[in-house]
């Protein structure tokens, strides 16, 4: 209950956040055509907050320019990763009042949206748009069923980057960023020897998102993509060693901000050194300071692979759907087709801080952190997110999230490492 009332304020706040944020935009109107509120397209995400919402404000643009009879609605619901959307959500499609368009993760979590029978298929779009050929086929594998396929792929994230302060490592002897966890835990040290904040962390689900790298690092591509198949180990001594490790530099950890923000902007101010967080912080620091900070690329923060994850894209994928009983089917198919194009993707993804899901975007939009991002993205090996719905479907990630949160209070590994093992031989299919 309590949740949901604080989902029904976030989302008031959101709306005004965004109307505020574009002043004098047509979302910031009444609806036209004496009130007809059918041309409204309501757009679900939770991109509300700086960085977040830049993406998404441009993508808005170009929808409403190339369909003046609807009405973007935005209906996000602050709070990163969508721990407050989601929830909602949830409760909306169960009421069978869905928004007309929402936002879901590529992979286990769109698949569980399809298993539920809440998505229309799009394949018609696809054929209509040529789409087939446009998205890596392993993309349009994780959101399909059946040959039938269920969203419209907007970007490529990354989640294992290590974000760090130049300024502050030299400052604490540290000669550049970390390669393996041996060597980023030698670091923190060195920065708290300093009296820096070693590595800054934001709500909880930025530690989880931190453990998917750690995992990562330490058990190596290979062993991480098998602990989501069933039947897979979670109980091994490989795993005992990377929750260790995980332990180990969570002893670093500053004191937990709101959200990954907050935790993000310790590093480009100087006061953390490092930050393990997805490349939508990119958007953030680098996007000027109406929506972003402002930051300069390589003095105020620089960028790594997370350590010991060199070579691997640790990925995920924001894509939008139709859900069934949408309201306004046709303006989310509009928003569908906005979302799908060259257009709107190379609008969206160099302030989102994403890469397009497009293989045919323009390469030269993509500068700085954003070319090494298409340049590893067409090399490294692959392995999806836990956090952010590719690896593992929504009752596991918050059988996850509830371990970890349990941690962070007895930092027990042991206990840990059996609710993780529980977890999967729960959910693994
Ligand atoms: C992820 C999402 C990203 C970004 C991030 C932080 O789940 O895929 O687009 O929004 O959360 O909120």
């Amino acid at each position: 209950m309590r949740r949901r009332w604080m989902a029904a304020v976030a989302i008031t706040m959101a709306s005004a956040l965004s109307l505020s944020a574009c002043g004098g935009d047509q979302a910031a109107e009444p609806t036209t055509g004496g009130g007809d509120a059918a041309k409204q397209v309501e757009v679900f995400s939770w991109w509300t907050g700086p960085g977040e919402a830049d993406g998404l404000q441009a993508m808005k643009q170009i929808f409403e320019k190339q369909n003046p009879s609807f009405t973007f609605f935005d209906a996000a619901v602050a709070g990163g990763s969508g721990d407050k959307a989601k929830a909602l959500l949830q409760s909306k499609l169960q009421a069978d009042t869905p928004p007309d368009t929402f936002q879901g993760h590529a992979g286990a979590e769109l698949q569980g949206y399809i298993k539920a029978g809440d998505l229309e298929e799009l394949n018609s779009l696809y054929d209509e748009l040529k789409l087939q050929d446009v998205f890596p086929a392993q993309l349009i594998d994780q959101i399909s069923v059946d040959g039938k396929i269920y969203s419209v792929p907007v970007n490529i994230h990354r989640s294992n980057v290590l974000w760090f302060n130049p300024g502050v490592l030299k400052e604490a002897g540290v000669a550049g960023a970390p390669k393996t966890i041996e060597e980023f835990t030698a670091a923190l040290q060195k920065v708290k020897a300093k009296g820096k904040i070693p590595l800054s962390i934001g709500s909880e689900w930025t530690v989880t998102h931190l453990l998917e790298s750690v995992l990562l690092g330490s058990l190596g591509t290979d062993a991480y993509n098998a602990l989501f198949k069933p039947g897979a180990d979670w109980n091994s001594a490989e795993v005992t060693k990377a929750l260790e490790s995980f332990k180990t530099i969570m002893s670093y950890a500053g004191d937990p901000q709101d959200d990954w923000q907050p935790a993000a902007k310790q590093v480009a101010d100087g006061e953390a050194a490092f930050n393990i967080m997805g490349d939508w912080a990119y958007g953030y620091f680098h996007n000027p300071p109406e929506g972003g900070l402002g930051k300069t690329s390589k003095t105020d923060f620089d960028w790594a692979p997370a350590p010991g994850t060199e070579g691997t894209y640790l990925w995920l994928s924001d894509s939008f759907t139709l859900p069934k009983g949408a309201k306004n089917r046709d303006g989310a198919l509009a928003w569908l087709k906005v979302a799908a194009s060259k257009e709107g993707q190379d609008a969206f993804n160099p302030k989102k801080g994403s890469i397009p899901a497009r293989k045919d975007a323009d390469q030269a939009l993509y500068t700085d952190y954003l070319a090494d991002a298409l340049k590893d993205w067409s090399g490294d090996k692959l392995a999806g997110s836990i956090q952010h719905g590719v690896s593992v479907n929504q009752p596991w990630l918050a059988s996850i999230n509830e371990a970890v949160g349990l941690f962070l209070g007895t930092k027990d590994v042991a206990a840990l490492q059996k609710a993780l093992a529980d977890a999967a031989t729960a959910n693994a299919q």
